[in-house]
């Protein structure tokens, strides 16, 4: 594509022409297309290397593959690698909307074949799935979506604000702005625009109303998806100027602290570069790996390039590797150490496997939105404790040499409208000041203290500004405040201008040069709309963590056990280590949380009889790189699921609004899309149980498949093993399911000893069936990994005795999260420019349920053992010495001003197992801060606790910890007043109660 100058740096590096091609970019998808003597295409997502075959047609993220048929007629199932197709209908229906709307013969026919072969070959779905939707099972409220394919138009504020005033380079801290901060209606100067949106309001009728119904001060948060009147819709971004501050220049990195040596080296590389040299090391490319991201070598600099791969819980989409819990799985284990050796262990494998960058870990999103599809892949919905396990995370990654790639940054709460497509940008979440340090910016606070080397930004805007051209959060909050060394990378095809981008703060474009970067910045830079000092920096960054991670020494070469296409012949390069197999084992059993447990259900003693239900239970039955249309639901931990083999089955055109809830087709040990684990070996609830049963000598019976199986009475115990599952790329149709619900109840009607275990990737609800009498227990068994099966029969049969505690709140009612259960839909006159306004500031989940006085289910921090603990003897003592000043003084090093980590007050308490069993205790410290929460976690440990012993636990707190972010000052505030220190088993069990004055 040819880019005039007049479009730079106006329009970013050629901002007006697309993207990459993931998202419905009609103009570069045109582009790709329109080349004479090319019947097919390939823009490739650079996630799988399967993206260049003949016949393949790949928008990027949905890729239709040819399975057949004649030259005229091809029949295509579609190879949903990548979740955006699985909820945004609107990439599929983009993709033959673009072909035919604007191309040739051959492809338009091509693409009618497609549909119509589509049709012709969707598979009736899976017994479960069916019997579910005959039941009306699966939820449909499901927005389906009916976006048009437009060009983007990547107007980004920065990009229009450097166009409007280029100078504007003052990061402004009045008083003023910062009320604008907090009051962002206070910023519009668009009084025209919201008076005829004022005027027109009564004439918007009932469908206005309607739309308008769920409103917190502005626009929804929340709803069902109705995106009601459009009248008067916002057709300009120029309408949301000023929301988000310019923070210019984009400051270099300094060498602070251990990074001085690193700094040193790479400064003196990076002078020995040319242009195109150091544009290339900001640029991903196609390599001859599995790498979801390259970057070259400059073997004159001996600069060995890098690989950069997934991620969230182990090695993704390759093999030899092992299956690790998922994020919410080590969340619900509260378990620091366990967390720090799971880090190493995981780090060891990628390290081996020629992977410079992991692609993790996950602390945005944090779980704001109950339903949201990707909140499996963080730890919690608390920024303590997922900065706490980030940071142990990376820790232990980089301890061996492997760069973390903390993501995303920042407000990426949903998936849905999570990228621009048809027309529509991505969602912006409008996050003020003060929400934004104390709950969305702390856990990568902690992540950039911890030395992570590599920041993601977002799909999402941030206040109307893209995530990775917002020069307020990247410039400012990262590399100012944060003090942040290492470089920020975009999320694969989340650059939508190029100038812009760089001058924001952004390092590194993967996974290509989307067409605005690579030889454009090159033309930038020469042409002086990026300055050269800013491409310096970049790649000192990049350099700099390459060197501080000590991959310039004897680290493996990029991508080298990561071959591009397992099924060609291939040196086997095992990555798994005996060493692991504990930590393996260990991180599955923590990660379980039992919350009921009545008439000593649990343990089993020996059954004579079980009988065992549920899709839940078993492996699925392809676990298999080249299955036919297997092949991405294999790398996208969908398997069990609706992308599993029966692929075209859930994806018929009339039916994808019903996104199933559940994975029917098999045990689930890890949520879908790019946080997926593709482990050499799984161990499923039913081999483990089964292997007990044999020692046990207990009679077995099960049925997976019925949905209203035969239950013989005279079972001493019924499990029945169901799932709830999420995926990147769509937010999830509720949280809870008929069908399974109907199963569980069934089952229940005829065994007096229900046992039901949940592999759930979120929130599940229970009151659907939880006060059944024949119930027993219940088990969240979250996303354990490749030793799941294991891990739960160790829970079941008593050998561990249960330790992990929510990470999450269970409601009641879905109803109980109120705006916080759905994603913000696009409505309104914001229906191109989707808002979510993080109005409820810190107050998510069990800050919510506190303050509006709503009874959950099971609170924060809840879980129950097999054994019982008691606390006593609070004591708290104010560090002697210790500054207590209103305003942290010290300097800024990663991670912020040094002395907000000063220790000033600890807590301590006793602990005793009271119980006859041996057992560990999450002891949970809640602070409430004057003027804050009424409770907020501020620290927790894990004894293990032997029966009749105690032990103490210690809470040290840092001047962090107990201030409050001053949105005029900019900067943590300590406050004179009166602290509530509680200590206890949960959220709202805190037997131990006292206060720290200050
Ligand atoms: C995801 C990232 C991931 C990247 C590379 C993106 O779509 O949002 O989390 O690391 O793809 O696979």
């Amino acid at each position: 594509m040819e880019l005039t100058n007049d479009e730079l740096p106006a329009n970013g590096l050629g901002s007006r022409h697309g993207l990459w091609g993931g998202f419905g970019a009609v103009s570069s998808l045109i582009d790709a297309i329109g080349q004479p003597g090319r019947d097919s295409f390939s823009r490739g997502n650079g996630k799988t290397g399967v993206n260049s075959d003949h016949d393949v047609v790949d928008t990027g993220f949905c890729s239709l593959q040819s399975v057949g048929g004649s030259a005229e007629t091809k029949w295509f199932s579609v190879f949903r690698g990548f979740p955006d197709c699985q909820t945004s209908i609107s990439n599929y229906l983009c993709a033959n909307r673009i072909l035919k709307y604007d191309y040739t013969a051959v492809l338009q026919e091509r693409v009618v074949h497609f549909t119509v072969a589509y049709l012709k070959l969707g598979i009736p779905p899976s017994q479960p799935r069916r019997a579910a939707m005959e039941r009306d099972g699966f939820a449909r409220n499901h927005e389906p979506s009916s976006k048009a394919s437009d060009a983007l138009m990547s107007h980004t504020r920065e990009t229009a604000a450097m166009k409007r005033d280029p100078g504007a380079t003052a990061h402004d801290t009045g008083w003023f702005s910062r009320l604008q901060q907090r009051f962002p209606i206070l910023q519009k100067k668009r009084g025209k625009a919201l008076l005829t949106f004022i005027l027109l309001l009564p004439l918007l009728g009932l469908l206005g109303l309607l739309a308008l119904r769920n409103r917190g001060s502005e626009v929804s948060n929340g709803g069902d998806g109705d995106s009601g009147s459009t009248a008067g819709a916002i057709a300009d971004d120029t309408y949301f100027y000023g929301q988000s501050e310019a923070v210019y220049p984009s400051p270099t990195m300094s060498g602070t602290g251990t990074w001085t040596e690193s700094y040193n080296k790479a400064s003196a590389l990076v002078q020995n570069m040319t242009i195109e040299e150091k544009v290339s090391l900001t640029t991903g490319a196609g390599a001859n790996t599995g790498c979801a991201g390259n970057i070259p070598a400059v073997p004159r600099l001996n600069f060995t390039g890098m690989c950069l791969m997934d991620a969230g819980q182990g090695l993704r989409a390759t093999d030899f590797v092992s299956g690790w819990p998922s994020g919410i799985h080590v969340g619900a284990s509260w378990n620091k150490n366990l967390t720090r050796q799971r880090g190493i262990g995981m780090g060891g494998e990628f390290r081996t496997k020629g992977v410079n960058v992991a692609l993790g870990p996950v602390v945005g999103p944090v779980g704001r939105v109950v339903r949201g599809g990707r909140n499996w892949e963080g730890f919690a919905a608390d920024p303590y404790l997922t900065g706490a396990l980030a940071s142990e995370t990376i820790l232990g990654i980089q301890s061996v040499g492997v760069i973390t790639s903390t993501k995303h940054f920042i407000g990426n709460e949903q998936e849905t409208n999570r990228v621009p497509a048809n027309g529509i940008e991505a969602v912006s979440s409008n996050i003020d000041d003060k929400t934004m340090h104390e709950v969305y910016l702390w856990p990568f606070q902690d992540a950039v203290k911890a030395g992570s080397g590599n920041i993601m930004c977002s799909y999402n805007r941030v206040n109307n500004s893209y995530g990775c051209a917002n020069s307020k959060t990247q410039n400012g909050l990262l590399k100012t405040e944060l003090g942040f060394q290492g470089f920020v990378v975009s999320d694969w095809g989340a650059l939508h201008a190029g100038v812009a981008s760089a001058n924001a703060g952004m390092d590194m474009v993967q996974p290509n040069a989307a067409e605005l970067w690579g030889d454009n910045l090159i033309t930038a830079v020469k042409n002086g709309s990026v300055s050269e000092s800013r491409l310096d920096d970049m790649v000192t960054r990049i350099v700099a963590t390459w060197y501080q991670m000590g991959q310039d020494q004897g680290f493996p070469d990029p991508g080298v056990g990561m071959p591009q296409d397992l099924t060609k012949p291939h040196a086997i390069v095992d990555a798994r280590n005996e060493s692991s197999k504990q930590i393996l084992f260990d991180g599955a059993v923590e990660g379980h949380v039992l919350v009921k447990n009545i008439r000593s259900a649990l343990p089993l003693q020996k059954p004579k009889i079980m009988s065992l239900f549920g899709y839940s239970a078993r492996n699925p039955d392809q676990w298999n790189y080249n299955a036919t249309g297997g092949t991405s639901a294999w790398m996208f931990g969908g398997e069990s699921a609706f992308l599993g083999r029966y692929i075209t089955g859930a994806f018929d055109l009339d039916s994808l609004e019903d996104i199933p809830q559940i994975a029917p087709d098999g045990t689930i040990i890890c949520g879908g899309g790019s946080g997926a684990v593709t482990p050499a070996f799984i161990s499923s609830p039913f081999d483990a149980i089964s292997s007990r049963a044999y020692e046990d000598s207990t009679a077995l019976f099960w049925d997976f498949f019925s949905p209203e199986p035969y239950v013989n009475a005279a079972s001493e115990a019924c499990i029945v093993l169901v799932n709830a599952f999420a995926s990147e790329g769509y937010d999830r149709p509720g949280t809870h399911d008929d069908f399974t619900d109907g199963l569980i109840k069934h089952v229940a009607d005829r065994c007096n000893n229900t046992i039901v275990v949940f592999h759930n990737a979120g929130v599940r609800l229970v009151d659907q069936f939880v006060d059944h009498p024949n119930v027993t227990a219940v088990i969240f068994a979250h996303l354990p990994g490749q030793d799941s099966g294991r891990a739960l029969a160790a829970l079941l049969y008593g050998d561990s005795n249960p330790s992990g505690k929510l990470p999450y709140t269970v409601a009641h009612n879905e109803s109980d999260y109120e705006a916080l259960l759905k994603p913000s839909p696009a409505e309104g006159i914001f229906v191109k420019f989707p808002q979510s306004n993080f109005t409820e500031g810190a107050y998510i989940d069990y800050r919510h349920f506190d303050a509006k006085n709503i009874t959950p289910r099971y609170e924060f921090g809840f879980g129950l053992s097999y054994t019982t603990f008691n606390y006593s003897s609070l004591e708290i003592t104010k560090r002697e010495g210790a500054g207590t000043s209103s305003y942290p003084v010290g300097d800024i090093v990663e991670g912020g001003q040094s002395d907000l980590w000063d220790v000033l007050a600890t807590v301590t308490a006793r602990v005793q197992n009271v119980g006859e069993v041996d057992g560990a205790e999450v002891a949970q410290l809640y602070v409430g801060i004057p003027g804050a929460p009424v409770r907020q976690l501020r620290g927790f440990d894990k004894p293990f606790i032997n029966a009749t012993q105690s032990t103490t636990v210690t809470f040290d707190l840092n001047r962090r910890d107990l201030s409050v972010w001053d949105v005029v000052a900019q900067k943590w505030l300590l406050q004179n007043g009166t602290y509530d220190i509680n200590v206890g088993g949960s959220s709202r069990n805190l037997p131990l109660q006292g206060t720290l004055t200050f």
